[in-house]
């Protein structure tokens, strides 16, 4: 049976600017940690990505004709200030006014993230989310940014803090590429929760007219087997992906089983406790009461079973099925059930787990006024039939039934109660993913990154269909 859609209910897709803008080097646009550490890994270039810093207005102009009514973009935190704190680079400003100015153009409502993993390099070597420095220079470039763009209505301050955190100091997939340093993750994540209440409370003591969330990428966790000890493993991985973040941004106190949760990781792994002062737990619980929604970043869920051995993590970073490992001491292992279908990049396909996410926030955290389910989406190896010509329209049938499926998911949410206002696919455009390259698209429009035309997919037209109508379609 189709299923409804409120009529208020907003769609779009989602864009991170160091994944579509490329023009890295170009007017004045500071370094970020990515550039030195693509160079040196040598697997692509960040430079043209989907060509967004000149190609935004034919990007904007598709969104509109395919029917979307917002966007999720990032700001280049430097462009604006290319050393992270400073000088302000006035090309950088310019450029996303004329950005916002499109939107409004088109029609297309933009949700602002002001930090999509792309910290400035200077402030990535002073030590990145876990100095001080970084947090109270993040502070000053959003209270600029809340100045100069009073056009922009919703903000999000920090784009999956949590993910940021494990791949930079857990799994070693993004610089500086540490692994197995629990005690770091928890303390960058713990610095992200100050420097995202910091901002919301500026925020709102500007008495700034529009919203303020945050981002979080939450994947539900389950036991692999009805076993305490696997019941305990998930418990613990929930800990590390979920729950530490969402008691501190939406609770504004981390609850005392979450942080027996988080002591039995670092004492298992022989690694100190996170530092946090009084003051900082008060900005955090102030900023809880304040937060006017959250955004979830749903794609896939996780299955855990105990295990005791030495950590072990094995990114799959080519689309070759069935190469990905995670095992976490003082964690578990991770290990899917043989019925759960995955992509080919090991990411287990399951809309329940958007349903569980969504009404475990309605319960559980019941002080956050708001949900918006801000990525989510497949990705999947595409190419261009031999012969195009501009009407090409390129099927992806996999995309439509996961889009089907997990929306289908939010749907039943918001009738069990859920406050779901809107979602944002993973991505407007193809772009390229920050650990898999440009071989993982994920978008609604097919990006030819030899040429940068762009391609219709036929998830785009059903896609417009479900924004028009509000009905997703059996
Ligand atoms: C989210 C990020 O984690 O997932 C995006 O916010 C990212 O920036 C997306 O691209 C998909 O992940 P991946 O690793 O497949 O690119």
């Amino acid at each position: 049976m189709s299923k409804q859609l409120p009529k208020d209910f907003v769609m779009g897709g989602a864009t991170a600017a160091y994944q579509v803008e490329g023009a890295t080097k170009e007017d004045g646009k500071g370094q970020v940690l990515w550039d030195p550490f693509l160079k040196k890994q040598g697997r692509f270039s960040p430079d043209p990505a989907a060509d967004f810093y000149h190609r935004y207005d034919e990007d904007l102009a598709l969104a509109e004709q395919y029917g979307h009514q917002v966007i999720r973009i990032s700001i280049a935190w430097s462009r604006i200030f290319p050393d992270g704190a400073g000088a302000v680079e006035s090309r950088g400003v310019a450029y996303y006014h004329r950005l916002f100015a499109a939107c409004a153009k088109h029609h297309i409502v933009p949700f602002v993230t002001l930090h999509h993993f792309d910290t400035p390099e200077r402030l990535h070597e002073a030590g990145d989310w876990l100095s001080q420095e970084m947090l109270d220079d993040f502070v000053d470039y959003a209270k600029f940014c809340f100045k100069e763009f009073p056009e922009i209505k919703h903000w999000i301050t920090i784009n999956e803090p949590t993910s940021m955190a494990v791949q930079q100091y857990t799994s070693g997939t993004f610089p500086p590429a540490e692994k197995g340093r629990f005690d770091k993750t928890f303390q960058a994540e713990h610095n992200q929760m100050v420097a995202h209440a910091r901002i919301v409370n500026l925020f709102k003591s500007m008495k700034i007219d529009g919203e303020i969330g945050i981002v979080h990428a939450l994947q539900t966790v389950y036991p692999y087997s009805d076993t305490k000890e696997d019941q305990h493993a998930a418990d613990l991985q929930d800990a590390l992906d979920n729950r530490l973040y969402l008691d501190g941004t939406l609770a504004g106190e981390y609850a005392p089983q979450t942080l027996a949760l988080v002591r039995e990781i670092l004492d298992a792994n022989h690694q100190p406790m996170f530092h946090s002062t009084p003051e900082e737990m008060q900005t955090i619980k102030k900023a809880a009461q304040q937060l006017d929604f959250v955004g979830v970043n749903n794609y896939f869920s996780k299955w855990l079973r105990v295990y005791h051995g030495k950590s072990e993590t094995i990114h799959n970073g080519t689309g070759a099925k069935g190469s990905s490992v995670s095992r976490l001491h003082g964690i578990g292992e991770e290990k899917k059930p043989e019925s759960v279908e995955t992509t080919d990049w090991d990411w287990p396909i399951y809309p329940r787990g958007m349903y569980d996410i969504l009404m475990r926030i309605h319960n559980d955290y019941p002080l956050v006024p708001a949900i918006y389910v801000t990525e989510n989406g497949i990705g999947l190896k595409e190419s261009l039939p031999s012969e195009v010509t501009s009407k090409t329209v390129i099927a992806d049938p996999k995309r439509i039934d996961y889009l089907k499926k997990y929306l289908g998911a939010i749907a039943d949410a918001i009738d069990d109660g859920a406050n779901v206002r809107g979602y944002f696919v993973w991505s407007l455009q193809d772009q390229f993913s920050w650990t898999n390259g440009y071989s993982k698209r994920y978008g609604l429009f097919f990006v030819d990154f030899e040429t940068q035309k762009r391609y219709i997919k036929q998830s785009a037209e059903w896609f417009k269909k479900v924004c028009e109508r509000h009905v997703i379609p059996d």
